[in-house]
């Protein structure tokens, strides 16, 4: 479709999508254009710097909607270059946003250690807050912003550092492995933090018999199957994948003979069990591409399957459908305006970021988890205390 013909359609006024403009709060991948700022245009300047990229996205964007998307995307990897900014990508961005403009692409652990070896002078996280605070305790030196400040996460708010106090004077002398997907002053509180990639190795990394794992408790009940150390834990759950149970697993299974499923860590331990696989997303993302499964469910945030199935053409996706509001909150239209405007600047108190820091290069100095971070669906369950 030209300039011209996009002009020509009813909702167009301009070179400006006019027409309805779905809200990011339904957690769709809206179309862009009526909340556009600056009256950015499809001209032919951004027509030409453009069309190689629709290709990669033409599963997910309509061709008559790529005039709507492509200025945003034109302006966005302008600015990024005027102001040497890279865009840090999570999995469950929708395809636009992870395909069009992200610099770097991953899993919570693969994006902080981005975060560490990128020499921009801004960093756009196109995730949620505990990722910015992440980049940003790793990156003092950097400006880092997130596109919207109610970018939240359900794990993150179950927990504060003053609990994290609490709990390590119950428990004196027992460390504490905090998952990355908590506030900054609650990693301040920690011994080392875990992501879902790597939370067994970061368990028995302590050469202890007992640790608290804080604050998600499917994941330390998956982890607790896959270890011998003892583990508690905090009442902590994902929103999203806290939604699968394993009847859904059987009916998807019954539904679609010889499917393969994998699942998230943060997904019930019942749902694990259910599962093929387990593992983080960039491990799940990884056995897509290795195996090439005819048909895949994967148990986790929505966008996830979209991205992977963008690198998999050849295989199905079944598509059960539980979106996160928090990641849902990032959408082109906030990352052009954040980073125009370098806006919504995230900030750490330095005393409480040399303390967090700590925890995370800590971890990060393992080494890096390959398969250790692979769950065994079947193993036996234990007992986990919850707090
Ligand atoms: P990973 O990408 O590290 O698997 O984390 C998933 C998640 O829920 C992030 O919010
Ligand atoms: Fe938090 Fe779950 Fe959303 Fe990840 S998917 S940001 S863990 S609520």
């Amino acid at each position: 479709m030209s300039a011209n013909t996009a002009k020509a359609l009813n909702n167009w006024e301009n070179g400006r999508w006019i027409g309805q403009t779905l809200e990011v709060e339904n957690g769709v991948c809206a179309v862009p254009g009526k909340l556009a700022p600056d009256n950015l245009e499809y001209t032919d300047e951004v027509k030409k710097a453009t069309d190689h990229l629709y290709d990669e996205v033409s599963g997910f964007i309509p061709k008559f909607e790529w005039p709507a998307y492509a200025p945003l995307v034109h302006a966005i990897n302008t600015l990024k270059k005027q102001k040497n900014a890279v865009i840090l990508a999570h999995n469950y961005m929708t395809p636009d946003i992870f395909a069009l403009i992200g610099d770097y692409k991953g899993d919570s652990l693969g994006l902080a250690i981005q975060a560490t070896k990128t020499d921009a002078d801004i960093i756009v996280q196109a995730g949620v807050h505990f990722m910015a605070e992440t980049s940003k305790i790793l990156c003092p030196e950097k400006t880092v912003l997130i596109p919207s400040l109610r970018a939240g996460c359900s794990l993150a708010s179950s927990i504060t550092g003053e609990d994290v106090k609490l709990i390590k004077q119950r428990y004196p002398g027992v460390p504490i492995v905090t998952y990355v997907n908590t506030s900054a002053d609650v990693k301040a509180e920690s011994d080392i933090c875990c992501t879902s990639s790597n939370a067994v190795q970061v368990v028995e990394s302590l050469g202890v018999d007992k640790v608290i794992m804080l604050p998600d408790e499917f994941l330390a009940k998956n982890v607790a199957r896959q270890t011998n150390i003892e583990i508690i834990t905090w009442h902590g759950r994902c929103e999203v994948h806290a939604r699968f149970s394993a009847q859904d697993v059987r009916d998807m299974r019954a539904a679609n003979p010889g499917v393969i499923v994998l699942a998230h860590p943060e997904c019930p331990p019942e749902v694990v069990e259910e599962s093929d696989f387990t593992g983080s997303t960039k491990a799940m993302s990884d056995y897509v591409g290795d195996h090439k499964p005819k048909n895949v469910i994967l148990l986790t945030e929505c966008s996830m399957s979209d991205n992977v199935a963008m690198a998999n053409p050849e295989v199905d996706f079944v598509r059960p459908c539980n979106l996160c509001p928090h990641m849902k909150r990032i959408t082109l239209e906030n990352i052009y305006s954040c980073l125009r405007d370098e806006k919504h600047e995230v900030k750490v108190p330095k005393r409480i970021a040399k303390k967090a820091r700590r925890a995370v290069q800590r971890m990060i100095d393992l080494p890096p988890p390959g398969k250790k971070g692979h769950f065994n669906p079947h193993a036996e369950p234990v007992h986990v205390k919850v707090i």
